[in-house]
């Protein structure tokens, strides 16, 4: 393996690993820099996505990558401590595991565990669309569910679950989640009335000044940016579908740079 420190001794490379409905993806990403030092690698999330078999897909990215050093890996649930809370989009044998514990003891490597809209918002709030905004910003991202991350003067408030937001009688993931659109076979238009209509709860709350629209179907904003509307400004995220494996990298080489 590469040396994953700098002259200093701190940490520069870390595996970002981003666990997600359909696919587990990981990469090494150079901390300073957020690049990605190898190509990304993806393998199928198991249909059954016990911690076992998670677990197990983790160990064969870290193989796959012949990796010894931290690991920073997204979840897409409430993350406290290092401890799952919550399962709406993974099996529910979830609840209660200590993830990070799992995944360092599986994989012999030092691990953080974070929310996967968490880890993106880190991401473009550094390198990306919300860089310098000193406002508030929110970041949703649109997948199998809706993920949140809520930043003000750059600081964030972790675990926010803002796709919970009930509008007519659902959740709002079950109706302007990415996956509604592609299930139900929903219009742009369609779809984009839906995700208005959740954007204009979001800001009759928090006010805030920038929305960051990020998740798999970020890459088709040309498809559907146009026709969204709400008071604050509306851009795509940068880092497409990279944002969740350097941002866990970015996360982890914070907690586990100094120590290392
Ligand atoms: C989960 C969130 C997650 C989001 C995106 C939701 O179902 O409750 O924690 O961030 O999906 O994956």
């Amino acid at each position: 393996m590469k040396d994953a420190h700098n002259l200093y001794g701190i940490v520069m490379e870390i595996l970002g690993i981003d666990v997600g409905g359909s696919g587990i993806k990981g990469a090494p990403v150079n901390v300073e820099t957020a690049k990605l030092t190898a190509d990304r690698h993806r393998i199928v999330t198991p249909e059954i996505s016990t911690p076992d078999a998670i677990s197990e897909v983790i160990v064969k990215l870290t193989q796959h990558f012949a990796w010894q050093g931290p690991i920073g890996c997204t979840f897409p649930a409430v993350v406290k401590q290092g401890i799952v809370k919550t399962a709406a989009n993974i099996d529910k044998s979830w609840i209660g595991v200590n993830g990070e514990k799992l995944i360092s003891s599986k994989t012999g490597c030092q691990t953080l565990l974070l929310n996967d809209a968490d880890a993106a918002g880190f991401a473009e709030m550094e390198f990306g669309a919300g860089k310098g905004n000193n406002g508030i910003v929110i970041i949703h991202t649109f997948g199998t569910g809706i993920g949140s991350a809520i930043f003000v003067n750059g600081q964030l408030v972790p675990n926010t679950e803002f796709g919970r937001l009930e509008i007519r009688c659902k959740e709002a993931e079950q109706r302007a989640s990415a996956r509604n659109r592609t299930e139900e076979g929903l219009k742009w238009k369609t779809w984009t009335l839906r995700v208005n209509e959740f954007l204009a709860h979001m800001e009759a709350l928090f006010w805030p000044d920038l929305f960051i629209i990020g998740g798999g179907v970020s890459r088709k904003h040309d498809k559907f940016l146009h026709l969204l509307k709400a008071r604050a400004d509306i851009v795509p995220a940068q880092l497409l579908n990279q944002a969740g494996i350097i941002g866990a990298a970015v996360a982890a080489g914070k907690k586990f740079g100094s120590d290392e």
